[in-house]
């Protein structure tokens, strides 16, 4: 009996499993099956899922033409580990990623497949930007996250990550992201300032290194006209630009690459989560022809050949990105994410919608009132995690592919959550927001103004939580 088994199964997670764990504490259930939106644990309960895999299921869970070919697969004896060999499965991945993605938006790049995970990936960029110019540091922003192997987590900003090495983190140096400084303070100033005066202590770079939407750091976005002036910093100093496109990639911001509608081309690009697009380990550093000085294996690991990913991730490319019929949809769904994210963001004084595309969420101004949301939400059948320096930020996730009758439905739930736990606070406790907030929340979702004056808003808790400044 499964639901019978429930308690017995998670004694088992208490008894064995590292205290590393961390999201299943926040939804404490043990879960069995998946499809598109919808998880259901062992005891046959349903949770709309708005988490998805941390941005690793963008279209769902088991898409079935995924799994189909998964099956077929399996059933003829096809590889499922290949290290870098020639592949069947690679090759025809490879050609779907050419004509799908990379020919219709003119992108030259080589296709480098690192170790699984977007760390990994990263670790891979920062090495060859270092390799490629011959210099040591990498500019890295406030709030950034690349994960934590120690070459990625010295770009990562989250001193919750920082601290765990108990190691010198060096060869970055950190700047403020767009809009860090409030509005109005336009942060690409000091870093031209910066790397035109000899004499500032900022080393040449050998990379900069940015999300275009900071995930982890609170869906922070960038305007298009800060990006524009990074990739021109970049050009005249001799650094690559490398985008961490992990998270804000494989179309969760409405375009395959998030830096597309901005007319930059980066040199180096990183791709994980979603690309596999069942959730499989999978990841990529995309790379500039000119660029790729590699020597054979220089940088290896042993999982560089998922034969079960590369099944699912041609098939994900050919099912939502060979005509335009997916990106409408994401964007009209985009649109009423944010439209019903200003209702919820409306429900606690001073809390403002942030993100781009269908990354967004609502700063509503602690950690506390956050968690407190999404504990609320999942005890109500809907399941969402918190991002920012503070965990304040209530993170929306979901499938791209999620219809819009649950998108409403899961929206539903977290409106109604977000006022019954704003209306428990004291009174007198109103979360956060000084005027700068307030200004934000009134400027039209999406525009580029809005996008910094919104950044402005955790900037003081940033410079504790996730600015990448770590106690002595
Ligand atoms: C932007 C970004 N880069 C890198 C990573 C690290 O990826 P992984 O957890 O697969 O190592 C993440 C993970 O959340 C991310 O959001």
């Amino acid at each position: 009996m499964r639901g019978a088994a429930g308690a017995d199964e998670n004694l088992i997670f208490e008894r064995r499993e590292s205290a590393v764990r961390s999201y299943c504490r926040q939804f404490d259930s043990v879960f069995d099956t998946a499809e598109g939106s919808v998880v259901r644990d062992v005891a046959g309960r349903e949770y709309l899922d708005f988490v998805a895999g941390a941005g690793s299921l963008n279209y769902g869970h088991n898409d079935p033409d995924m799994r189909d070919a998964l099956i077929a697969h399996l059933e003829h004896h096809g590889m499922s580990h290949s290290l870098d060999l020639s592949s069947s499965t690679k090759s025809a991945f490879l050609t779907a990623f050419e004509s799908l993605v990379l020919l219709p938006r003119e992108l030259d790049y080589r296709v480098q497949f690192t170790g699984p995970t977007g760390a990994n990936a990263v670790e891979a960029a920062l090495k060859l930007a270092r390799k490629v110019t011959g210099r040591t540091n990498v500019v890295a922003f406030t709030n950034a996250f690349h994960g934590v192997s120690l070459g990625a987590l010295a770009a990562t900003g989250n001193r919750h990550h920082r601290v765990g090495p108990q190691l010198p983190l060096p060869g970055v140096t950190r700047m403020p992201y767009d809009g860090y400084q409030g509005a109005g303070i336009d942060t690409a100033d000091l870093l031209a300032r910066m790397l035109g005066d000899p004499s500032s202590g900022l080393d040449a770079p050998a990379a900069i290194l940015l999300e275009t939407v900071q995930g982890e750091g609170g869906l922070n976005v960038a305007s298009a006209g800060w990006l524009r002036r990074i990739a021109e910093l970049a050009r005249s100093s001799g650094a690559l630009l490398v985008v961490d496109d992990v998270q804000a990639g494989c179309g969760r911001t409405g375009t395959f690459f998030s830096f597309e509608p901005y007319g930059i081309a980066p040199d180096l690009v990183v791709l994980s989560k979603s690309i596999s697009g069942y959730g499989l380990p999978m990841a990529l550093l995309l790379i500039r022809p000119e660029y790729d000085v590699w020597q054979p294996g220089e940088h290896n690991g042993t999982f560089r050949g998922n034969g079960h990913a590369f099944v699912t991730a041609q098939v994900a490319l050919t099912k939502f990105w060979a005509g335009t019929d997916f990106t409408t949809d994401v964007a009209r769904r985009a649109d009423l994410l944010a439209i019903r994210l200003a209702e919820v963001a409306d429900a606690v004084p001073g809390a403002v919608v942030k993100g781009r595309g269908m990354m967004r969420g609502v700063d509503v101004g602690s950690g506390e009132l956050a968690s407190a949301i999404s504990r609320r939400c999942f005890a109500d059948g809907l399941m969402l995690e918190t991002a920012g320096p503070h965990d304040q930020v209530v993170k929306v996730l979901a499938p791209l592919t999620t219809p819009d009758e649950l998108l409403n439905h899961g929206l539903d739930i977290l409106l109604a959550a977000t006022r019954t736990v704003a209306a428990q606070q004291p009174v007198g406790s109103e979360q956060v927001v000084g005027s700068e907030q307030a200004v934000a929340a009134q400027q039209p979702v999406g525009s580029e103004q809005a996008g910094q004056a919104k950044q402005a808003v955790g900037s003081e808790r940033d410079v504790r939580g996730s600015s990448g400044l770590v106690p002595a």
